[in-house]
């Protein structure tokens, strides 16, 4: 046992010296007891080139996947703890079984895949995304960061490699806000929040199913009172890696093989009602209305205007739903509600754009003769800042595989701007075609794939060890 546990710290010592750049010389006796316990070798040379991912086989995963829909291909519908959710959820476990890692759910459905180091008590190195798809999307968006993460600890573990620190890959609940209005629900959670929790036991989709009711349904929140047991504690992970399409154009336009993120912006989302008297669409004349439906269609003006008026062209701000009631071609809509969602890279900003469309709705209320039944910012999160370790780890290990990267920011929010909060946090970006993403037309190569799986399998080594 002792005997073992020295060979691994032995080869985890020759793994790592071999892909950083410092060569050491190695008694060829000892290189040979180390390969014949561990049944692989250890040649110095081979250890990055021996870095080989299967992108063939995580290409046929992503397409699998992509099955679990509730929209027709090549478009991806896979919203939260649906039937084709929970058969996705399944379909992810089953791979992290394969890889060999221990599976573990906590009570709003995160999956955590881990593969113990050669020190298990110590804080584990993580890496992961989500796989839920908004309506009518693409198949990359989040999927590449937890099928790439299962693939890079197939890469370590093909390589021979030991980590000194656990690895974790993590299947995020719910990125995307579509069912409950919340982004980044798991994540969110994780980072901790009795807010949350609470807001949680309550809330309740578009159909009035609540979210308990949900969870339930795909096996989680068995236990209401359970969901702060979530909650991460500080120090659980020792740093967060996710690995994502850039969902820009930017790597793609300038040729470039990996993004690495220095931050990423500040995303916020509102909703917002207004209520009129309705009527008849031929007999109510004009001077005697209030329409509730003009009311936010001069809103959703408004949230564009104000956004330009930020001079910056990285403040930005979308419409995406607006549904209008009873919603009848001859009936004056007697309610609206509209969704509204703004980023910038400066929080100051975007929360100055949000006090504008504030006092614009109020304006609006007056102009109009409707009354503001609600305006509700469900979240307003800062922008999240890498750490500077995990960065040069993502840098270093770039370099070392020969790989072109570029600086960047995130303009998409991701997991990783909740994981900020508690481990230190990085994300590598692979370009995607054209920038596209949350539509179908989302793809991103195999070689891109191929290149960010295997800078996310040497970051993770590397860090791993420190
Ligand atoms: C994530 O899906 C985002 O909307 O940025
Ligand atoms: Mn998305
Ligand atoms: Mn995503």
């Amino acid at each position: 046992m002792v005997l073992h546990y020295v060979v691994l710290l032995l080869s985890l010592c020759t793994f790592f010296s071999s892909i950083s750049s410092h060569q050491h010389e190695h008694d060829p006796s000892i290189i040979s007891t180390i390969e014949q316990f561990s049944g692989y070798s250890i040649h110095e040379p081979t250890s990055i080139s021996s870095l080989s991912v299967d992108a063939q086989g995580l290409q046929n995963q992503i397409d699998e996947l992509s099955g679990f829909s509730d929209s027709p291909a090549p478009s991806v519908t896979r919203v939260l703890y649906t039937q084709k959710d929970v058969l996705a959820r399944r379909y992810v476990k089953n791979l992290m079984g394969i890889a060999g890692l221990s599976v573990r759910e906590d009570a709003v459905g995160n999956i955590f895949g881990r593969w113990d180091g050669n020190e298990p008590e110590l804080a584990a190195v993580a890496t992961g995304s989500h796989i839920d798809a908004i309506p009518y999307s693409g198949k990359y968006d989040g999927v590449v960061g937890v099928l790439g993460a299962i693939e890079a600890i197939n890469v370590l573990k093909r390589a021979g490699f030991k980590p000194r620190r656990p690895l974790e890959v993590i299947l995020f609940t719910s990125e995307e806000p579509t069912r409950f209005g919340i982004s980044c629900l798991g994540s969110r959670l994780l980072a901790g929040g009795e807010t949350l929790a609470n807001t949680l036991k309550t809330i309740t989709d578009g159909q009035n199913i609540s979210f308990l009711d949900a969870a339930r349904f795909a096996g989680y929140a068995k236990d209401e009172d359970d969901l702060s047991s979530v909650f991460l504690k500080k120090g659980t992970y020792s740093a967060f890696i996710e690995l994502h399409i850039e969902q820009g154009p930017i790597l793609e336009d300038e040729g470039i093989s990996i993004g690495i993120v220095t931050a990423i912006a500040a995303p916020a989302s509102l909703r917002v009602e207004f209520e009129g008297n309705g009527g008849h669409a031929g007999a109510v004349l004009m001077p005697n209305r209030n329409d509730a439906g003009l009311a936010a269609a001069e809103l959703a003006l408004a949230v564009e205007k104000h956004v330009l008026e930020s001079g910056s062209i990285d403040t930005v701000g979308t419409v995406g739903i607006l549904e209008l009631h009873p919603g009848a071609i001859n009936s004056i809509p007697s309610k609206s509600h509209i969704e509204i969602d703004t980023r910038d890279i400066d929080e100051e900003r975007r929360n100055q754009v949000i006090e504008k469309i504030h006092q614009t709705a109020i304006r609006i209320t007056k102009t109009r003769g409707v009354k503001l039944s609600e305006f509700h910012i469900i979240n307003q999160d800062p922008p999240a800042l890498s750490d500077e370790a995990v960065i040069n780890a993502m840098e270093t290990a770039t370099k070392e595989l020969n790989l072109t990267s570029k600086l960047m920011i995130s303009r998409a929010y991701h997991d990783s701007l909740f994981m900020a909060r508690v481990s230190p946090m990085g994300m590598i970006f692979i370009p995607c075609y054209k920038g596209y993403s949350h539509k179908p037309e989302e793809f991103a190569s195999i070689k891109d794939m191929s290149n960010g799986v295997k800078v996310l399998a040497l970051t993770l080594a590397k860090l791993s060890l420190q």
